[in-house]
Order: C-alpha cells, then structure tokens, then sequence
C-alpha cells in the first residue's frame, strides 16, 4: 500500500517513516537499508568523529544506495564542543536531502541549507521550541514528546506525544512529524489521522537496538532513571548512581559552579 503525504512529496521517498537519528547506530548500513526500503534513512553527524569523516560516510551511503537519505546533527556545544559549522558546510556541499538538527536552533544555518537544496527538520521537545524553529524558517517540525526528550526541561514541559501532536498540528505550518513511542504501523495511522505526515521509529528489528535497547530498559528498570543538568536548563535523562543523584544538592549549594565542571559529576 502507497502513503502519499506531505513528507513523502516533499523528499520523493514511498513510505512517511523516517529513520530517527541515533548515536553510534546511525552509519551508512543503517541509513542505506532503511532509505532502500522506501522510508527516509538517517545517518548521525556526530557519530563520526570529524565533518571529513562525514564526508565519506555520505559517500560511502550513496554507494549503498541511490534514494535520498538524511544527517541529524544534534547541537550541544556544552557537552560536544565539537565543529558544527564544519559538518553543516559538509551537509550542504554534499547535497544531502535533509538535515535534522536536534538540541539547538538552525537558524544561522537555513541561508546556507536552503541555498544547496536541503531540506531542515527541527527536533522540538515543546511546542514554543517548535514555534521558535518555523519562525527560523525550517520546512519541517518534528514533535518529540516527553517520553523520548526531556529537552525542555521546563516545569510544564512534562507532556507525552500523543497530547502534544493535536495542538501542534492547527498550531504550525509546516508538516509536523511525530516522534517517540512510535513502532509499529498502528501508531504511523494513530500519526496520519492527526493530520501528521510521517513518524520517525528508532526500534525496528532492523536495528541492533532492538537487543541492546531491551536490555538497557532492563537495567533502567532495576536502577532507576531520574532529571539531570535541568537547572542549567540542559536536561538529560540518566540512569541513577550516587554522582546523579547528588546533583540536586551541589546545584543548590554552589550555583555558581558552571555546567561544564558539574558535568563531569
Ligand atoms: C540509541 C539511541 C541514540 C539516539 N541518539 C540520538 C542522537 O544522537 N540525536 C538525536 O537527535 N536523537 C537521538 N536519539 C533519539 C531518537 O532519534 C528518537 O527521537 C527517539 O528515540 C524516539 O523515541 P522512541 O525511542 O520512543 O521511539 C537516540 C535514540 C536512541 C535509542
């Protein structure tokens, strides 16, 4: 059966599913396969050590295959101080078809992206992050809800997807994709009858994820998982152990202390 959606017109791809962009998962096999199967493939900037070795990665997907497939740059120069303009100007001088770019805004970018024929997807973890980017000017949001991104890190942000798409949806302009607890087709036609275009999945059993992932939940099961790093308004979540949970406290005792020293608690 053929989907045709706003997504799927835009990129030239058969299916509305695009591959989300993963750590260390993200390579040109992953990518490849998945853009091969009809769907967005997306290769993770960041997994590759240097914008020259993303530049061969890219190289190395179009040999594995001739369908259009994406880059996620996740911006967190706190954490990855790493050459991000570097990987832009490779994004755009290699004419991938879609950046995604989660963590920050891409607005220093879009002249640039636009101007080599790239399409820009912003990661938005709340509805004012994805007001912000369409202001930006990028041509599409994807809604990532509290179950996989505590990237707001606001009290009040602390909304799962499925509440979030229907507002999102009357509320933006550009084609809004859903992300997060989608797996399966059932949440693909949950997604299009909101009037949503496209879901990102990170769990197929395409992925080695699909082992690894299981056993980490596991693990977070049995330690727990709490908030980090959101009183300098970079919220990760993370597995429990003494350093974590100590955070709260230093946080209140030294305010001063910066995010970059705090971090190496
Ligand atoms: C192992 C792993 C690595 C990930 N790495 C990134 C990343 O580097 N950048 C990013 O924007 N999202 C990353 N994500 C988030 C996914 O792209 C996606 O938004 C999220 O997993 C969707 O939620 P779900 O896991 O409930 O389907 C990662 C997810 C996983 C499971």
């Amino acid at each position: 059966m053929v989907l045709k959606t706003r997504l799927t017109e835009m990129l030239g791809i058969q299916h509305p599913i695009i591959q989300g962009g993963m750590q260390y998962v993200g390579y040109a096999e992953m990518a490849s396969a998945v853009s091969n199967a009809g769907g967005l493939g997306v290769l993770t900037g960041l997994t590759q050590p240097s914008p020259e070795d993303l530049r061969a990665e890219i190289r190395r997907c179009r040999e594995m295959t001739s369908k259009p497939f994406g880059v996620n740059l996740t911006i967190l120069p706190a954490l990855i101080p790493a050459d991000y303009d570097g990987y832009v100007d490779v994004v755009a001088e290699e004419r991938v078809a879609l950046l995604e770019v989660a963590g920050a805004s891409p607005k220093k970018y879009m002249k640039q992206l636009h101007a080599a024929g790239v399409k820009v997807l912003h990661k938005s973890a709340t509805l004012r992050h994805a007001l912000k980017a369409q202001e930006a000017g990028v041509d599409l949001i994807e809604i990532v809800g509290y179950e996989a991104s505590i990237a707001g890190g606001q009290p009040g942000d602390e909304v799962g997807l499925w509440v979030v798409l229907p507002r999102a949806v009357p509320l933006l302009s550009v084609p809004v994709i859903a992300s997060g607890a989608s797996a399966t087709g059932r949440q693909l036609a949950a997604a299009l009858s909101m009037g949503v275009p496209a879901a990102t999945c990170v769990c197929a059993t395409l992925s080695p994820l699909a082992v690894v992932g299981g056993v980490c939940l596991l693990a977070l099961i049995i330690v727990g998982a709490h908030l980090l790093g959101a009183v300098w308004g970079l919220p990760t979540r993370v597995a429990s152990r003494l350093g974590s949970r100590c955070e709260p406290a230093i946080a209140v005792e030294t305010p001063q202390l910066m995010f970059e020293e705090q971090a190496r608690v």
